[in-house]
């Protein structure tokens, strides 16, 4: 293990293009691959309400109306992964919020090229996952389980 690796969970949200594009699988399957365990998943449409707590840092910005309007337009898929250094890894694995700015191999650098509709979110830090996991998922909706254990189950 690198050394000051620890296990962390992080908050990932394929945005409505992702969905509507049909990028949900190819999302996950990179999560799944890279040895991320997945402990939680959803699917609504976000209201407003939702979106300015979860952009609570952005509510002010002169986009903030059109990422309103876009991330209120379709369903999203609302994910917790957990592993180590998930924030970290979770942020190079999406790539920079700019896809112009995203190396390819990360999602928005294979998938997108307007920032504006950039395929997915993460989370930026610790602290900042923890508060959207609650603001996303109830407590139960976050499962503990052993992925050991699954393939002696039958
Ligand atoms: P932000 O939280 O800064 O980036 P990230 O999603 O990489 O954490 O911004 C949230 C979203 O707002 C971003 O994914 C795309 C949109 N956005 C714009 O449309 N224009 C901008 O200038 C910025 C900074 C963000």
């Amino acid at each position: 293990m690198p050394k000051g690796s620890i296990t962390e969970r992080t908050y990932i949200m394929v945005k409505p293009d992702g969905v509507q594009r049909g990028l949900v699988g190819e999302i996950m399957a990179r999560f799944e691959k890279r040895g991320y365990k997945l402990i939680a998943l959803k699917m609504r449409t976000a209201d407003e309400a939702l979106l300015k707590k979860h952009y609570c840092d952005l509510v002010e910005k002169p986009f903030f109306p059109s990422l309103l309007s876009f991330m209120t337009s379709g369903p999203v898929v609302s994910m917790v992964w957990e592993g180590l250094d998930a924030v970290k890894q979770g942020r190079q694995m999406l790539g920079e919020t700019n896809p112009l700015a995203s190396k390819p191999g990360s999602i928005r650098g294979d998938f997108c090229i307007d920032m504006g509709k950039n395929i997915c979110h993460g989370s930026d830090s610790v602290e900042s996952a923890e508060n959207e996991i609650a603001l996303w998922f109830t407590p139960e909706e976050v499962l503990k389980y052993d992925q050991t254990r699954a393939a002696h189950i039958y």
